[in-house]
Order: C-alpha cells, then sequence, then structure tokens
C-alpha cells in the first residue's frame, strides 16, 4: 500500500509564491533531496490536475540556455496512450498514470523565428546538446516537485532504446527529439535508498587528480559491498559487478546498434546540419 517511510513530511505546505526561501523550507529541500528513491510500481489514482500543473510549472522555472525553452514536455495520461507508451518502454511504467516526455524543441522555436522574417540557426549538434541539458533541468526540477508533492517517479532511459517508435506514437514533427521520459504516480511501493560513490570519488579539488588502481579500489568498495549489488552478482553468477554492467545491462553491441539508431534519428529529425549553407 501507502509508501510514505521518510520522516519528513512530502506534504509539506509549498510557497510557490514567496519571493524568500526560509531556512526550514531549506532543510525540507535537503532532506527531500538526500531521500529521493526511484519508484517503479504506482497506484491506480490519478494525479491531481492541479498538482500537475505545480509540478510542471517548477519544471519552466529550471535555468535553461538564453531563456530560450527549446524543449516541450509531452503528458500522457489516457490510459490507453499511456499503455501504449508503456509498450515502446518494454513494459516500464506499466502501472503509472502518467508519462511525461522531456523532448528537445527547436521546432516551435524556428517557427516563432520565421513568423518575425529571422534565420532558423538551431537544427545542429550544439543545440541537440543544449536542448538535452535544458530539457534534463526541466524534468529534475519537475522530479524534486513530484516528490515534495508526495508522488514518485522513474526516469526512463529506453527512451532512447525506442525512439522512432515513441516519437511517431507522441507525433513528434521534425526538430522535435525525445531526450527524457519519467513515469510518475502515487507510489505503491517501498523503495530503499540506493547507495552513491563516496564524494572524494567523484569531486575532484582544483584539477582532475586520475585515479590510481588503489584509488578506484577504495571508490568502489563500499558499491562493491552493498548488499543489493552482492545479491545481483550473485544471482547472475558474473565475476564482479562490472561485469553486470558490461556484459549484462549495457553491453557494447547493444550500445552501439542503439547509437547508430539514435544517430539516424537525430539526422532525420533535421538537428545535425553541422555545416553553415552558403
Ligand atoms: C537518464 C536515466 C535513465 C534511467 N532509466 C531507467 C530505466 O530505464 N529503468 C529503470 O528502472 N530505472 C531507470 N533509471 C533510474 C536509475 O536506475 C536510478 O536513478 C538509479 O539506479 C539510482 O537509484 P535511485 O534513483 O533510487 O537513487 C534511470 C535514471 C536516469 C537518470
Amino acid at each position: 500500500m501507502v509508501v510514505c517511510r521518510l520522516a519528513i513530511d512530502r506534504r509539506a505546505p509549498h510557497t510557490y509564491t514567496q519571493t524568500h526561501t526560509s531556512h526550514n523550507q531549506a532543510m525540507n529541500a535537503i532532506d527531500l533531496l538526500m531521500n529521493h528513491r526511484s519508484i517503479r510500481r504506482f497506484q491506480s489514482k490519478p494525479i491531481e490536475a492541479d498538482k500537475m500543473e505545480r509540478i510542471l510549472n517548477c519544471g519552466m522555472r529550471a535555468s535553461n540556455t538564453g531563456n530560450m525553452q527549446i524543449y516541450s514536455i509531452i503528458l500522457t495520461q489516457q490510459p490507453d496512450n499511456v499503455a501504449a507508451l508503456s509498450k515502446l518502454h518494454f513494459g516500464q511504467g506499466s502501472t503509472a498514470p502518467a508519462f511525461l516526455t522531456v523532448c528537445v524543441d527547436v521546432n516551435r522555436y524556428h517557427h516563432w523565428c520565421r513568423l518575425r522574417g529571422c534565420d532558423e540557426p538551431y537544427d545542429n549538434f550544439l543545440w541537440l546538446m543544449s536542448g538535452t541539458v535544458d530539457a534534463s533541468l526541466a524534468a529534475q526540477n519537475i522530479c524534486v516537485a513530484a516528490e515534495a508533492e508526495g508522488l514518485g517517479f522513474c526516469y526512463l532511459g529506453t527512451v532512447m532504446y525506442n525512439t522512432r517508435a515513441i516519437a511517431d506514437l507522441l507525433q513528434l514533427p521534425k526538430g522535435v527529439v525525445p531526450v527524457v521520459t519519467l513515469c510518475m504516480g502515487y507510489p505503491a511501493e517501498e523503495a530503499s535508498l540506493s547507495e552513491r560513490l563516496p564524494l572524494e570519488g567523484v569531486v575532484h579539488q582544483e584539477h582532475y587528480h586520475d585515479y590510481s588502481d588503489d584509488d578506484i579500489d577504495r571508490v568502489h568498495r563500499q558499491r562493491e559491498e552493498f548488499p543489493f549489488n552482492q545479491e545481483m552478482v550473485r544471482q547472475n553468477g558474473t565475476r564482479n559487478l562490472t561485469e553486470i554492467f558490461t556484459k549484462i545491462r549495457y553491453p557494447k553491441k547493444d550500445n552501439v546498434a542503439i547509437s547508430k539508431a539514435l544517430l539516424e534519428f537525430v539526422e532525420q529529425a533535421g538537428m545535425m546540419n553541422n555545416e553553415e549553407k552558403s
């Protein structure tokens, strides 16, 4: 059933209209971030429209390149459409009442430029990257707001595996590339906190300090000893955790095939015009 294991009150009053954040609110934000867990099973209860609107508005407030908002968000909530989309994500999110597909979108900006008699200069790799960053920041704002509202979510990287079919289903025009998908709803599971690398394994003081073998051992020790990961290694009969990733979850063969299909998609979407036209 329900699922709020956290000591913090996820239903804490929100003050979206306030201009200053109090110390208590800042502490709540830290607690919220430090207790994040991906949720993969959801109650059938739909997300209230006013709640969804608040969450989406939080996404809008994310920093973005030039304040141009080179992204669009496709919100899928009709059960038939959710089912079709979930199928394209290999059944992931099948219990979720909502999917959000965040896309790089130069189509809208170019249309505006055209109407105002300007060039359309954003159909290239730079803007694919910039739009991907912007889409990700908007998505993460949405995620944090969703958790603050008592919802759960999971990112679905499968948007990159089945991009063409997902784009067709969502009727995306040229210049629109789906890059981030979230399934979202009220949690129907108690997820445990997953492990992270220690800070010293990720943060470099002043310049990059390349890792010695001992550093690599030390930085990954906790991860390798994490009971869930040890169980995964045992169940799959692999030699170690890296083999789970490189042989089973994300092997080279799949990476190459998916990369090729993705590249073909962004070319067809008209986002790889990297030469200046004469
Ligand atoms: C870009 C991205 C893609 C992801 N894709 C999937 C996915 O396809 N399926 C899934 O179950 N989890 C997916 N996840 C969730 C990660 O597995 C999860 O964030 C990670 O294991 C850490 O767990 P936590 O979010 O509970 O802290 C994805 C996360 C990100 C950021």
